[in-house]
């Protein structure tokens, strides 16, 4: 299984919450390393650009006004089949369809303020990393 970086965002209400440490915790007890982190508040601009590729949706604005309604925690995790990991650890986009266990079933309560973010592809996954960090601040430890 290939070794794979990915993006995640703990979102403003998980940080509101107080829930960093529950699911860094997760991450990690899942064989996923941290290698980057970073606590920011999004600009409009910023969080438009993130999301560019869902520009043309309807929810295009609530995301972004959410995104920006407070504090994020934005992470690259790295490890082994790491972008699907991800993915099964935070569980379905809409929480009342995340299986028990997943982030967004334990975490999270609304569609729009579901906790996480994870990169869904490789491409993704690059570009999404890019966004936030420079090669010089991925600190892998092999
Ligand atoms: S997916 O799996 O990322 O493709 O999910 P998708 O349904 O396409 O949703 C993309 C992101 O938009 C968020 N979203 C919403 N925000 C506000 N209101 C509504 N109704 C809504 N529907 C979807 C969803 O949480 C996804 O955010 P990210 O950060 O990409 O997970």
């Amino acid at each position: 299984m290939a070794v794979e970086r990915t993006l995640s965002i703990v979102k403003p209400d998980a940080v509101a919450g107080n829930h960093i440490g529950d699911i860094y915790n997760r991450f990690e007890t899942a064989g996923l390393q941290i290698i980057a982190a970073r606590m920011l508040h999004l600009s409009q601009d910023q969080a438009e650009g993130f999301y560019a590729v869902h520009r043309e949706r309807p929810f295009f604005g609530d995301l972004v006004k959410f995104m920006t309604s407070g504090p994020v925690m934005v992470q690259v995790l790295e490890g082994e089949d790491a972008i699907r990991k991800n993915r099964e650890i935070m569980g379905a986009t809409n929480p009342a369809e995340a299986a028990a266990g997943t982030i967004r079933h334990d975490l999270a309560e609304t569609l729009d303020a579901n906790a996480v973010h994870g990169s869904d592809a490789p491409e993704t996954a690059r570009e999404e990393i890019a966004f936030f960090f420079g090669d010089d601040e991925l600190h892998s430890r092999g």
